[in-house]
């Protein structure tokens, strides 16, 4: 079995979340959204004694892939995940970039990687399924959904994209995003099912009014 050590990355004001999923048997690291502390990330391959072989990336937004190019010059055969539709609609580019077209399970070496398709907050974002814990990027928060302004981005798909995950994640799979706004990550759908107002609300069109409502504040208010 896997064992997931989450990183709090930081440079103000940014602050992420960095998931590392480390295998013993097979001596291998994978990485969720790689950003901001090489250091932190490199510890952590030094202390479980691991060979950083996968990067997988939720969307291309800066804050989740900036040390995507310092990684695979570090790691020459580490492999970069992104989904198809992300790489065509923002242009993103980097060595070694695999692009997830179909999604179907990924059996890498260590890991059985579940890609589902999430758009909303990005024209491509992707949450990846491994084990018990469901990798969620900016598209499901503990506290809420991520936002869908700017390009690329569409209430309407983030609200099909969380009733797939509602419809497709088992209820005891853990959390966990990119960002935290205060509470602990790592809750269960299940339990986020019933706190979590964006996956309560049944309505597309009361989704996206809510979604999209004017005067919010605090929405990058990470902690
Ligand atoms: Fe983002």
């Amino acid at each position: 079995m896997a064992e997931l050590t989450t990183l709090r990355t930081t440079t103000s004001p940014f602050r992420n979340l960095v998931h590392m999923l480390t295998n013993p048997v097979s001596g291998t690291a994978l990485i969720i959204d790689p950003a901001w502390d090489l250091d932190k990330i490199r510890d952590v391959l030094a202390f479980h004694k691991v060979s950083l072989k996968y990067i997988l990336l939720t969307h291309s937004h800066n804050d989740h892939i900036n040390l995507v190019d310092e990684l695979v010059g570090r790691y020459p055969d580490v492999e970069v995940y992104m989904s198809q539709a992300e790489i065509d609609f923002y242009g993103f580019r980097c060595k070694n970039l695999v692009a997830i077209r179909d999604f179907s399970p990924l059996h890498l070496d260590g890991f059985d990687v579940n890609p589902i398709f999430t758009p909303g907050h990005t024209y491509g974002s992707v949450c990846y399924l491994i084990d018990r814990f469901l990798f969620s990027g900016d598209t499901l928060f503990t506290e809420g959904c991520g936002i869908c302004h700017g390009a690329g981005s569409d209430p309407e798909k983030m609200f099909d994209s969380l009733q797939t995950l509602k419809r497709t994640v088992h209820r005891e799979t853990g959390i966990f995003p990119g960002h935290k706004l205060g509470l602990p990550i790592g809750k269960t759908l299940g339990s986020l099912l019933v706190t979590n107002l964006y996956l309560m609300l049944e309505s597309k069109s009361h989704f996206v009014k809510f979604r999209m409502r004017k005067g919010q504040v605090g929405l990058f208010d990470f902690s």
